[in-house]
């Protein structure tokens, strides 16, 4: 067997940073990264569980790969992630092994054990598992931009939320390490960083560093870096973020900050600590603090018990907010939450969907009007890729987030640019160079 695994990754940035870790830790055990499933051994699939449609469409892939194993009976697939965590043994007549989150260090045995005819699973989650050794090895085409995880796990028990049961208790990482693989990072050429946790306001290193400190730490190392991070919790988000962020022209103006439903009485009934009005006045600090931060959000429509007037809340919400952006979910229950435990799934698919579209086309609307506010101003725009729609453009970031298309003969992927915005969609700004 020539040992070579070819990996593919669903949900989470999070789990793209898991599937890095995967990598190196089979790197380091003789195994050999392959891109194309028909020279792969193993085929691994690092899975998300977050909404039923997730899982599916994941079985699809898992199907096809089981189904090589009819023209070559040697060829190993293992589920990797959320799914594994939550379906454990279930998934073991699917495929040769399984292996949650917290085990990846174990794969190397695994891997000996399936090729024996040993089918085996490794779910065990860990209250100390942060593979604070491992440096991910980055195999993914863009090599301007990296995630960098500086917690694991969720303590948050939000009704709707299968995290904290896949991914386990909430635990951050020696700041010392994450300085290191940002520092390697820089080495290897990288332009901006995006740091990751569940819920980063909750970082806390010994008491002695919490959120606010560490990303002070990492600006403050790394003054040609960009530094972007995610996701903060609307009442754990304090100002003393807001004005390192201010603080430092390396950290983007950008605040992914999950709402959820805009309904005092829905988000109650999510388990999540704070009201309508606490979530605004947050929205009023960072516009207050931050005057040209762009807010981007997720939300749920159809939660459990929702009234018709309670999703109007949520729609004036996403008003006063101004969202720039969003992601935009239908309630999907999940087995073993809070929710599926206790409350009725009893909003028809029908009215979700229509909540749904609502919300979506509202938030269409809004961005749109957001991007034309930029019609005519200048940004400095970090290069990350050609475009897709054309090999002579380039498809770049501004502090914002927000996607800007541009071409520019005499520069490459990872300069730094300023493009002036000529015209806008609701999904990217296209402009000229200045
Ligand atoms: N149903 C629908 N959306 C969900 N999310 C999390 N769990 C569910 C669920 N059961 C959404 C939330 C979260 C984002 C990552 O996914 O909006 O912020
Ligand atoms: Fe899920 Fe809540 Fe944790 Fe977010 S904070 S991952 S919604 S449990």
């Amino acid at each position: 067997m020539r040992n070579n695994f070819y990996i593919e990754t669903y949900g989470c940035q999070m789990n793209v940073v898991d599937s890095e870790i995967v990598v190196a830790v089979l790197q380091k055990n003789g195994f050999h990264l392959t891109f194309e499933t028909q020279n792969a051994d193993i085929i691994l699939v690092n899975t998300c569980s977050i909404r039923e449609n997730a899982e599916q469409r994941v079985r699809g892939r898992i199907d096809l790969f089981k189904s090589f194993k009819k023209n070559n009976s040697k060829i190993l697939v293992c589920v990797l992630g959320c799914m594994s965590q939550r379906l454990k043994e279930a998934l073991l007549n699917d495929v040769d092994f399984v292996v949650g989150p917290d085990a990846y260090r174990n794969l190397p045995f695994l891997i000996e054990n399936a090729k024996n005819g040993q089918k085996s699973i490794d779910v065990k989650l860990s209250k100390t598992e942060i593979y604070d050794d491992i440096l991910p090895f980055r195999y993914e085409e863009n090599k301007v931009s990296a995630f960098v995880s500086i917690m694991r796990g969720c303590d948050y028990m939000c009704a709707y939320c299968i995290v904290p049961f896949v991914r386990g208790r909430e635990r951050s990482r020696n700041p010392q390490t994450i300085l290191q693989e940002i520092n390697e990072l820089e080495k290897q050429n990288f332009k901006e960083v995006t740091i990751l946790g569940q819920n980063v306001d909750k970082y806390n290193w010994n008491n002695e560093i919490n959120f606010a400190q560490l990303l002070e730490k990492i600006a403050v190392s790394f003054p040609k870096m960009r530094i972007r991070f995610s996701t903060s919790y609307p009442s754990d988000m304090t100002d003393e973020v807001l004005l390192t962020m201010k603080n430092f022209s390396n950290i983007c103006k950008s605040i992914h900050l999950p709402v959820q439903s805009g309904n005092s009485r829905v988000l109650n009934l999510m388990k999540r600590n704070y009201t309508r009005e606490k979530y605004l006045e947050r929205i009023a600090a960072i516009r207050n603090i931050l005057p040209e931060c762009s807010i981007s959000t997720d939300i749920i429509a159809g939660f459990c018990s929702e009234t018709d007037i309670e999703h109007a809340e949520t729609i004036s919400l996403m008003k006063i907010a101004n969202f720039d952006a969003a992601f935009m979910f239908k309630y999907s229950e999940r087995p073993n939450t809070f929710a599926a435990r206790e409350l009725k799934d009893d909003i028809s698919d029908e009215i979700k969907s229509k909540r749904l579209t609502e919300i979506i086309e509202l938030q269409n609307e809004l961005s749109l009007q957001n991007n034309k506010n930029d019609v005519g101003k200048i940004f400095e725009v970090l290069i990350e890729s050609t475009s897709k729609r054309s090999e002579t453009e380039f498809l770049g970031r501004n502090s914002q987030n927000k996607a800007i298309i541009f071409s520019a003969p005499s520069h490459k992927i990872g300069d730094f640019v300023n493009v002036k915005i000529l015209e806008c969609t609701s999904a990217t700004l296209k402009g000229e160079i200045v």
